[in-house]
């Protein structure tokens, strides 16, 4: 049984890369561990602090699409980090320990920064805030003292700095309080986005979880196929179909994925046909998380329930540990 903290920031309704990325692992690893997860609304601050109107709906976005997707209150805590302001101590005792340069190398940073820098807005500028990023997320994570951190694998470098910044902690105050918190990978293959980029909101590529069966159907006519085959009698080669093939090997069976195979290469299924199937199919696999999705919107109150009484035990949870941290420094 280990403690595992992760979360995600607050940035809109999630896509299926979220789900099958991070989500699903997060479900199956709350059964036999003490598992937190949390909505990183300070984080989403730190690229977003001029565009703060849909903060509050985003952060119930996010915790009505984790219910959704079968994170169980009842075993799983689930927090918003902004409501606990232990943690925000913790940057700072953090944040004097973390030298300059761990964090100006961050490569997840790096581009972050990039992005940000070809944007023409006022918030092009890099903040101190945002460079502060990883200590920040050091500090979700030693806040509870946590083992394991399943992330994505974007987020790797980020817990890596988290591990350096246990050892030099632990160093510089002589301790062994704080454990080294290990990434733990989901090892499903990521799915793309429909144009075969990454999955992202901002490529307008992915499909929600929150879509409609009819939006998601559209959308998947929309994948990309193989580029070569121009009518419905050539021969296939699924194995060059960018997208659409790929949907199939990560949502059909063993079966399905050989039939079409084999009907694609034999040039006897239709691409427009092909995803029409595929369509129904991902509608399918996605229906019960979506029933779910809709309980819970009709039920904002228990929603906002649950936000409530898992933050209010993780902020118990968090004054121990800061407890025992102010100590360990030596404050007053
Ligand atoms: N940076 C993560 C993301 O963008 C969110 C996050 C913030 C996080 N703090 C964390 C994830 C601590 C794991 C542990 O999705
Ligand atoms: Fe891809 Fe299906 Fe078209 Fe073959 S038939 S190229 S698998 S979409």
């Amino acid at each position: 049984m280990q403690r595992i903290v992760s979360g995600m920031r607050s940035t809109g309704r999630l896509h299926l890369g979220h789900y099958l990325g991070v989500i699903q692992n997060w479900v199956n690893l709350q059964n036999d561990n003490e598992c937190y997860f949390f909505v990183a609304d300070w984080h989403a601050l730190t690229t977003k602090y001029d565009n703060t109107k849909d903060l509050r709906q985003d952060v119930i976005d996010v915790v009505i699409d984790w219910l959704a997707s079968g994170i169980n209150p009842e075993k799983s805590t689930i927090y918003v980090q902004s409501l606990i302001p232990e943690i925000a101590e913790l940057n700072i005792y953090l944040s004097m320990v973390t030298p300059q340069n761990w964090v100006e190398r961050d490569p997840t940073l790096k581009d972050m920064a990039k992005i940000l820098r070809s944007k023409e807005s006022t918030n092009s500028q890099i903040s101190y805030g945002l460079m502060g990023y990883p200590v920040l997320m050091s500090a979700d994570i030693m806040m509870l003292n946590a083992n394991a951190v399943p992330v994505g694998v974007d987020q790797v470098a980020h817990i890596e700095i988290t591990r350096d910044i246990v050892r030099r902690f632990n160093n510089i105050y002589k301790t062994d309080f704080f454990n080294e918190p290990q990434p733990l990978l989901n090892h499903c293959s990521l799915i793309c986005g429909l144009d075969g980029n990454k999955m992202s909101k901002s490529y307008n590529n992915d499909i929600k979880i929150s879509d409609t069966e009819e939006i998601t159907a559209k959308k998947i006519m929309t994948a990309i196929t193989d580029r070569s085959r121009l009518r419905r009698d050539d021969l296939g080669h699924p194995d060059q179909c960018e997208v659409a093939f790929k949907y199939w090997q990560v949502f059909g069976d063993n079966a399905q994925v050989e039939t079409v195979k084999s009907e694609c290469e034999k040039g006897i299924r239709g691409c427009a046909d092909c995803k029409r199937q595929l369509g129904s199919l991902v509608n399918q696999r996605l229906h019960e998380i979506r029933e779910r999705r809709k309980y819970y919107e009709e039920h904002l109150d228990e929603v906002n329930e649950i936000i409530r009484s898992g933050s209010e035990k993780t902020r118990l949870e968090a004054q121990k540990v800061l407890k025992e941290v102010r100590n360990i420094i030596g404050m007053y």
